[in-house]
């Protein structure tokens, strides 16, 4: 046995993705012990993070022997049962978000309910419990109707754009609790992301711009381009507000749809976030240093970004697993991009990892990410 204890606090991550992962970074920095409760060994984070519990997030038992010893304890996914966060503050444990805020990132019936009482812009919306539902929603706000699952979606899944009672029947034969909403044609999707901490300090990271494929994100730009300050202004002010009505202790991203006249809340997430990544190079403070102070309630970190624009694009799998032995071109071919890999197993649309390229000029910067992200995964020259 180790004699060591700590002289940092220790922080508990429950899960240990790739958001547990790049945390043990500003961790080491700070000299912030990091814990991760992970499925198995071979987890994105249990594979970096020395003191890697492994444990079934569901089990209170295990959440409970995990997070002894913690100063706090936080998540790298939504999953953990409200009431198992619950009992854990009862134990006296300090856990953020707290299950009152989380629900509302956990459940997307809740969230609506919730933002639609404080006066955040929402679509329409209503719980359904049958096609017969679908139908009379559609005939008060029309189709498309888009149903999502209420609980445990994540990268699309779980979100059905509707155009006909035929199209609502195969999402009910998913057999999970759905609701509807009103299809916003948006022109592009913005995020948000605040920060919070329990004594209720609060700093907003500039909008950003993320762009979609197939339900999964793929590239952010940041700041988002040509968004009118005023506009901007505005989705910060609402992310802050939720945060605040919320109670939300650490990280808030706002997902937001931009229709052109006027902004929309998509949906909320309360970790760190992947329309954050580019905060590593590109804001004075990451995403992932700044949960770390939020949920220890430390002074938060300056939000500024290093540099006029900056873009991040997602490593999506492929079909060749190899992908370190595509480093040497993009490095040597610029030298500014910056590479995260996840070390996670490569699955054909998987999140792998990302990169980040930093410059005065939007499209110049696009294009160098946008290289760097598709030769490291296909080989391909862009
Ligand atoms: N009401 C809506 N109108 C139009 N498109 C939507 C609507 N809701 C979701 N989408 C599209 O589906 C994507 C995924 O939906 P979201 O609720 O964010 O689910 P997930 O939890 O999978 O991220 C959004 O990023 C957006 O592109
Ligand atoms: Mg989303």
């Amino acid at each position: 046995m180790s004699s060591y204890s700590p002289i940092g606090p220790v922080v508990g991550v429950v899960g240990a993705g790739q958001l547990a992962r790049m945390t043990q970074q500003p961790a080491i920095a700070l000299g912030v012990e990091l814990r991760v409760l992970a499925n198995t060994a071979d987890e994105s984070a249990a594979r970096v993070i020395v003191d890697t519990r492994i444990g079934d997030y569901r089990d209170l038992g295990d959440l409970r022997a995990f997070a002894k010893g913690c100063d706090a304890i936080t998540f790298d996914h939504e999953h953990v049962p409200t009431e198992h966060i619950s009992a854990l503050v009862a134990d006296g444990f300090s856990v953020h978000p707290g299950a009152e805020a989380l629900v509302h990132a956990q459940d997307k019936a809740v969230m609506r309910e919730r933002l639609t009482a404080i006066g955040a812009p929402c679509p329409a919306w209503a719980r359904v419990s049958g096609v017969e539902d679908v139908t009379s929603f559609a005939e008060a706000h029309g189709w498309p109707v888009v149903l999502k699952a209420i609980r445990g979606g994540y990268d699309g899944r779980g979100v059905w754009v509707c155009r006909s009672v035929a199209d609502a029947e195969a999402a009910f034969a998913a057999g999970v609790p759905l609701m509807a909403e009103a299809f916003v044609p948006f022109e592009r999707e913005l995020a948000v992301l605040v920060a919070r901490s329990p004594h209720g300090q609060g700093v907003s990271y500039p909008v950003v711009e993320t762009v979609q494929q197939d339900g999964i994100c793929v590239e952010v730009l940041a700041p988002a381009p040509g968004l009118d300050p005023e506009e901007a202004a505005q989705a910060q002010r609402i992310a802050l507000q939720v945060a605040d009505e919320l109670g939300v202790t650490g990280l808030l991203a706002v997902e937001m749809f931009d229709t052109g006249h006027g902004l929309v809340v998509n949906e909320l997430a309360m970790r760190p976030h992947n329309s954050g990544h580019w905060t590593i190079e590109g804001a004075r403070t990451s995403q992932f240093e700044q949960h770390l102070r939020a949920v220890l309630d430390l002074p938060l970190g300056s939000p500024a970004m290093t540099a006029p624009v900056v873009v991040m694009a997602n490593l999506l799998g492929g079909d060749d697993p190899d992908l370190f032995k595509r480093y040497e071109h993009v490095m040597a071919h610029d030298p500014g991009v910056k590479v995260h890999f996840y070390g996670k197993q490569v699955r054909p649309g998987r999140k792998i990892g990302h990169v980040t390229a930093l410059g005065d000029d939007l499209d110049a910067v696009r294009a160098r990410a946008r290289h760097a992200a598709v030769y490291l995964t296909t080989g391909e020259y862009t």
